[in-house]
């Protein structure tokens, strides 16, 4: 079998997933005309030119523009099982996913309507293809933390359903000690907590995501290169780094594939593995992100078995579950 054969056939887990950003450009047409919203693009063909970012920021301004076609909990239900049936054709067979809830309340959108679309379709696809699912609910960086307390109060609410809370959105100027209290009071309601850090931020964001918001995984993480204590401290604690490739290369974090520094943290045994993060924004899905990452930095069939046990390693699988996967690789 050949390396991209085996990663396409491996069963594989997703640990850096937003569903927003799976929004393929053909949904958005559909979901506006049905709800009647007007985005700002004339035809896919426009759409797919407007991909084109400069950092971090430059694209979240096209995704939250995006985000606004997605109204009912239809929209989030269809969003979501679209997703899940990528996962099948893709041999995704555990998932941790990202939403947003800030980007839908702020707009008028009811909570209610946002996890229960998104929960209903992660449920079907749990019981039509076996795929099992965390849903992890990001607070958003660039609002301030009395938001964030606005939507952790209704996630609690929703406990049966959300595992965890993340960070993401804008990272520079948006240090997490910004929301210690906020991830605080989640870590007392039982959630766990994973934050986005080291993304564009420096080696200190991560530093305090580790030490303020106690994090069990890093969301990206690749700034940590730049700190010889934080790799020691990253690989002593066994601190999962989700990596996302073709997302730092459309958000220019690296110029090129070649230049991703994946292959450099492996070597310093730190645990990284491959997710997608936006695929229907950076350019594809998990495989894809596996494939052209291979290619690039020229990965053995070794490197990609330590990726895809990582992957199932750093999940929050219960450890029976882990180990199943794991021999099946
Ligand atoms: N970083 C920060 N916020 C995000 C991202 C990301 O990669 N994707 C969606 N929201
Ligand atoms: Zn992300």
């Amino acid at each position: 079998m050949n390396i991209t054969e085996f990663i396409k056939k491996s069963p594989k887990a997703e640990l850096h997933l937003h569903i927003e950003g799976t929004l393929e450009p053909e949904q958005m047409f559909l979901f506006a005309n049905r709800n009647k919203i007007k985005i700002p693009f004339k035809n896919i063909e426009d759409v797919k030119k407007a991909y084109n970012f400069s950092d971090l920021d430059s694209f979240l301004k096209i995704y939250y523009e995006g985000a606004k076609v997605l109204i009912n909990e239809k929209d989030f239900f269809d969003l979501t099982w679209a997703y899940a049936k990528k996962c099948k054709e893709d041999n995704i067979v555990h998932t941790e996913i990202f939403f947003d809830p800030q980007t839908h309340t702020e707009r008028g959108i009811s909570f209610d309507v946002v996890i229960n679309g998104i929960h209903k379709a992660m449920q079907k696809a749990e019981k039509e293809f076996g795929l099992s699912f965390k849903i992890i609910m990001c607070f958003l960086r660039h609002l301030d933390e009395d938001s964030g307390f606005k939507v952790l109060n209704k996630a609690i609410l929703h406990k049966d359903k959300i595992y965890g809370v993340g960070l993401d959105s804008s990272e520079l100027g948006h240090p997490p000690s910004k929301f210690e209290k906020l991830f605080k009071k989640a870590i007392e309601n039982n959630f766990i907590t994973v934050a986005h850090a080291g993304e564009e931020g420096p080696p200190e964001y991560i530093w305090e995501a580790l030490n303020l918001l106690n994090v069990k995984r890093i969301d990206h993480g690749v700034q940590c290169l730049k700190d010889e204590k934080l790799i020691e401290k990253l690989s002593k604690n066994k601190i999962p780094l989700t990596v996302c490739p073709l997302s730092n290369i459309k958000l220019r974090v690296f110029d090129n594939l070649k230049d991703h520094s994946l292959k450099k943290m492996l070597d310093k045994k730190l645990i990284a593995m491959v997710n997608s993060d936006d695929p229907a924004y950076f350019g594809g899905y998990l495989n894809q992100n596996l494939i052209e990452t291979q290619e690039a930095l020229n990965l053995t069939i070794d490197d990609i078995k330590t990726l895809l046990i990582n992957s199932f390693k750093s999940s929050f699988l219960n450890e029976e579950k882990k180990k199943e996967w794991i021999n099946k690789i």
